[in-house]
C-alpha cells in the first residue's frame, strides 16, 4: 500500500509517542501545561515573534489569525485558491464577518504590484482593507513556493498602505528547507502566522498562530469562544515539538521523492518535474484520456491511493510515512495506468 493522498497522513513515530507518554501536562485554559507554555514561546522565538498560541487545527489557526487583523466588516484580500477560501468553508464571512476578495488563482506566482492595486482605502463607499493573505507553501499551487523578494515587496506594500500581512505556513517549514530562508526570515515579514504540526511532520494533531504578545493575548480569548480551549494538551505539544526537532530537515527527503516521482511520470505529459518544488505533485490530466476521479479508483485497486482533487486534477503528496518501496510501488502503478488508459 502506498498512500499518496496527503501528508496529514503520517502517524506518529515510536520517538514521539516516547515524547508524548514523558509529557508533564496540566490545565491548559487555566495557562498550567508546562509542556505547552515552554512550546509555545519555543516556536515564537523560532520565528521571531513575542508569543504563539496552540490549536487544534491550522483552520483554526488561520480563522484565529484572520480576526485579530480584520475587524468584523472590514476586508481580506487572498488568493482565489488560497486556503483560507477555498477549503474554510466560509468561516472568515462566519466567525470573523470579514468579507474577502481574491486574485488569482496564481498559486506561489503572487504578483505583488496587482495586489497593492487591489488595497482600497478606509471611507465611504468602500469596504476597507485590512490585511493580506498568503500561503507558503500553496496547497492548490502544487506546493509551490512564494519567493522571498515577492514577500518583501508584499511587506512593502503592506507598510505602505497601513494593511496587515497573515501567512498560511501550514507547510512553511517545506518553504523552509526547499528556499533556505530562516524560520526568523520568514517571520520578520508578517503580522501574523499560523503553522501546522500536522502536514508531513508526523504530529498526529496541532497547529500555532504566532503574532505579537498583545495580539496573541486576544487569540487566547477568540479560540476559547470558538471551542478551542484545551486542558491536558501538552500532550500534542510534547508531539509538535518532537517533529520540529526531529522531522524538519528530513523533508528534503520527500521533496527528492518528489522530484523523482514528477519525473517517472513527466513522459506522460501530466507534470512538469520543474514546477515541482516540495512535496505536492499535481497531476494535469486535462489532455489525458483518464480523468482524475477515473486514475484514483483504478490505482486504489492496486493499492496506490492518491487525491483527485479537480475532475482533471490529480494530486500526490510525499511524507514521513512513505518510503523508497511504496514510492517505487506508486510509480509503476500510475506509469502503467498512464500508459494504458
Ligand atoms: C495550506 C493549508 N492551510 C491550512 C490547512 C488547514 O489545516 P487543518 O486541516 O489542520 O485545519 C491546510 C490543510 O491541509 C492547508 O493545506
Amino acid at each position: 500500500m502506498a498512500d499518496l493522498r496527503s501528508d496529514t497522513v503520517t502517524r506518529p513515530t515510536r520517538g514521539m509517542r516516547e515524547a508524548m507518554a514523558k509529557a508533564a501536562v496540566g490545565d491548559d485554559v487555566f495557562g498550567d501545561d508546562p509542556t505547552v507554555n515552554a512550546f509555545e514561546a519555543h516556536v515564537a522565538e523560532l520565528f521571531g515573534h513575542e508569543a504563539a498560541l496552540f490549536t487544534p487545527s491550522g483552520t483554526m489557526a488561520n480563522q484565529i489569525a484572520l480576526q485579530l487583523v480584520v475587524p468584523a466588516g472590514g476586508e481580506l484580500l487572498a488568493g482565489a485558491d488560497a486556503h483560507v477560501v477555498t477549503y474554510e468553508l466560509g468561516a472568515a464571512a462566519l466567525y470573523g464577518g470579514i468579507s474577502t476578495r481574491t486574485w488569482g488563482p496564481d498559486g506561489a506566482a503572487l504578483d505583488a504590484e496587482r495586489i497593492a492595486a487591489m488595497i482600497r482605502p478606509a471611507g465611504y463607499p468602500s469596504v476597507p482593507t485590512a490585511a493580506i493573505a498568503v500561503e507558503q507553501t500553496h496547497n492548490l499551487g502544487g506546493g509551490g513556493v512564494v519567493p522571498l523578494a515577492t514577500l518583501r515587496h508584499l511587506r512593502a506594500v503592506a507598510d505602505a498602505q497601513g494593511v496587515a500581512l497573515h501567512c498560511d505556513g501550514a507547510r512553511i517549514w517545506h518553504a523552509h528547507v526547499a528556499d533556505g530562508v530562516t524560520l526568523a526570515e520568514y517571520g520578520a515579514l508578517f503580522d501574523t502566522l499560523s503553522v501546522c504540526l500536522s502536514k508531513g511532520l508526523g504530529a498526529p494533531v496541532g497547529s500555532l498562530v504566532i503574532g505579537s504578545r498583545e495580539r496573541i493575548a486576544r487569540a487566547r480569548l477568540i479560540r476559547k469562544r470558538m471551542g478551542g480551549g484545551m486542558r491536558q494538551v501538552g500532550i500534542l505539544a510534547a508531539a509538535g515539538r518532537y517533529a520540529l526537532d526531529h522531522h524538519v530537515q528530513r523533508l528534503t527527503e520527500d521533496h527528492e521523492r518528489a522530484r523523482i516521482i514528477a519525473e517517472a511520470l513527466a513522459p506522460f505529459g501530466v507534470v512538469d518535474p520543474e514546477q515541482v518544488r516540495t512535496n505536492l505533485i499535481p497531476l494535469d490530466l486535462s489532455k489525458h484520456d483518464l480523468d482524475a476521479p477515473a486514475l484514483a479508483a483504478r490505482a486504489a485497486e492496486r493499492g496506490v491511493l492518491i487525491s483527485a482533487m479537480l475532475p482533471r486534477v490529480a494530486r500526490l503528496v510525499t511524507h514521513l510515512d512513505l518510503d523508497d518501496e511504496a514510492m517505487d510501488h506508486a510509480i509503476d502503478v500510475l506509469s502503467e495506468l498512464l500508459a494504458n488508459p
